[in-house]
């Protein structure tokens, strides 16, 4: 089938190279030029794993191409959208100038019969007023939001763990919603079954749904990943004030299969472009339709969230002998996560900034988000060497648990170039009785 994807950063980016890699030609549109350019050389414009081969692949096979021209895209019938909606500056309400323009740009191309499919995160209500936007032109619009993790987003777009639809739905004769598809519904969920083809032939669960229901899955997901997170963190909170271990306790209650192990991992929380202002721009959309209350707790989820970083700081000031001023604190990690080179709303790089502030000399490595960093704090001091970094510090704090900090470094290796062995494990990510038995006194979150 012949695609078009509108907007090609992290998303759209992906979702192009991973469905061209399907068999589909693919064009993907952005206004940034330089974007299209390296993208067009084979260049991945960020770190993520596969996607590189993918783009050759693609690009060789002569599947995927890229332009800064919507006029490029007329001969597609499919046409993606997976623009940014980054938080509003001075609000909490997610910003859809892009998904509008995006929206406006396409207007110009499309021919009766196109499918508009919107895949970028955005309120509940936007599908059906981006509907209106397009009637007349003879193209129906969908909304299937993506779930893809960053680090694993070749995989989970080509193996995705579910699929959603939005799609227009019929009213019933006293003129309300009947959550039914349109004839124009099923026609879409169909082309989007094709377009998926693979991965509906494997079982993949194909949900279709009304507009807003869509848009829902989406935020609630993140919400509740959200929710899950800052629960241990919590639970982290009451482990300290009784030096119980938060990491034996989240196992424990993992293996109930109602809980579940995953995303109990406690440490300076969630960052990333994605949790935090999913869950603020779900609580301004709440607000908006008289719906705050329900969604009251996420403020909570926030609040817990942001206090995990404020005790990593105090943690490393501890172990650094009480005060931070002057002391060479190396920082093990800038990445949100591992994985990755993306320092969105980093708790990795907010708790090095804070322990700057404390007068703290700062030393900052990561395996691949150091570029990143150095553009958007270039008050820190950055290093690619680990060794480099662990060279008479005073203390050290490990902010992402890459395999580099978690497997490789020893603590017999760190203890020969480090200046006092104190070690904080942001992440309890480290073998405590490891590095204790070397000498270290370990500072874990939410551990004794
Ligand atoms: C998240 C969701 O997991 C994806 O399903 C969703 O598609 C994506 O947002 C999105 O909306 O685009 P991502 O932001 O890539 O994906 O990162 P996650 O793997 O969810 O991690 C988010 C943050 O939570 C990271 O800072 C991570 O370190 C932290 N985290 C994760 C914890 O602190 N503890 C855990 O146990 C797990």
């Amino acid at each position: 089938m012949r695609l078009s994807v509108v907007g090609c950063g992290y998303l759209g980016a992906v979702h192009a190279a991973a469905m061209a890699s399907i068999g589909h030609e693919v064009i993907g549109i952005d206004v940034d030029e330089r974007k299209i350019e390296q993208l067009s050389s084979g260049v991945a414009p960020f770190f993520e794993p596969d996607l590189q081969e993918l783009l050759a692949d693609g690009l060789a096979a002569g599947r995927l191409t890229f332009s800064t021209d919507i006029a490029d895209a007329a001969a597609a019938t499919v046409h993606f959208i997976g623009v940014g909606t980054p938080q509003q500056k001075g609000g909490y309400a997610a910003d859809l100038t892009y998904v509008d323009a995006a929206v406006d740009s396409l207007r110009t191309i499309l021919k009766p019969g196109d499918l508009i499919a919107g895949k970028s995160t955005v309120p509940v209500g936007t599908a059906a007023r981006l509907a209106t936007r397009i009637e007349g032109s003879g193209a129906t619009l969908v909304w299937n939001p993506e779930f893809l993790r960053e680090g694993w987003a070749v995989k989970d777009t080509i193996e995705p763990d579910r699929l959603v639809v939005g799609v227009p739905v019929s009213d019933g004769i006293d003129g309300t919603a009947t959550g039914e598809a349109t004839a124009g519904g099923q026609r879409a969920a169909d082309i989007l079954r094709e377009v998926y083809a693979p991965a509906v032939a494997t079982g993949t669960p194909f949900i279709v749904t009304d507009y807003a229901t869509a848009e829902l899955v989406k935020v609630a997901a993140n919400a509740f990943l959200a929710t899950k997170i800052s629960f241990i963190n919590a639970m982290a909170e009451i482990s300290e004030a009784v030096g119980a271990d938060v990491t034996q306790l989240a196992d424990a209650i993992g293996h109930d299969v109602r809980i579940g192990r995953r995303f109990l991992g406690a440490g300076i929380g969630f960052g990333g472009g994605c949790l935090p202002k999913d869950i603020r721009a779900f609580s301004a959309r709440a607000e908006e339709l008289g719906k705050g209350d329900a969604v009251g707790f996420l403020r909570e989820v926030d609040a817990i969230n942001l206090r995990r970083r404020e005790r990593a700081v105090e943690l490393a000031v501890e172990a650094s002998g009480g005060n931070a001023f002057g002391k060479k604190i190396a920082v093990l990690g800038a990445a949100f996560k591992p994985h990755s080179d993306d320092i969105r709303d980093s708790p990795a790089l907010d708790v090095a900034v804070r322990l700057h502030g404390l007068g703290a000399q700062v030393v900052v490595t990561d395996p691949a988000a150091i570029d990143n960093a150095r553009r958007a704090h270039p008050q820190l001091a950055y290093t690619d060497d680990l060794d480099d970094a662990l060279r008479a510090a005073d203390a050290v704090i490990v902010v992402t648990e890459w395999d580099e900090y978690r497997r490789v470094l020893t603590p017999q290796h760190a203890g020969s170039l480090v200046g006092a062995k104190a070690v904080v494990d942001g992440r309890n990510c480290l073998d405590a009785a490891a590095w204790r038995a070397e000498g270290w006194r370990y500072f874990g979150m939410g551990r004794p």
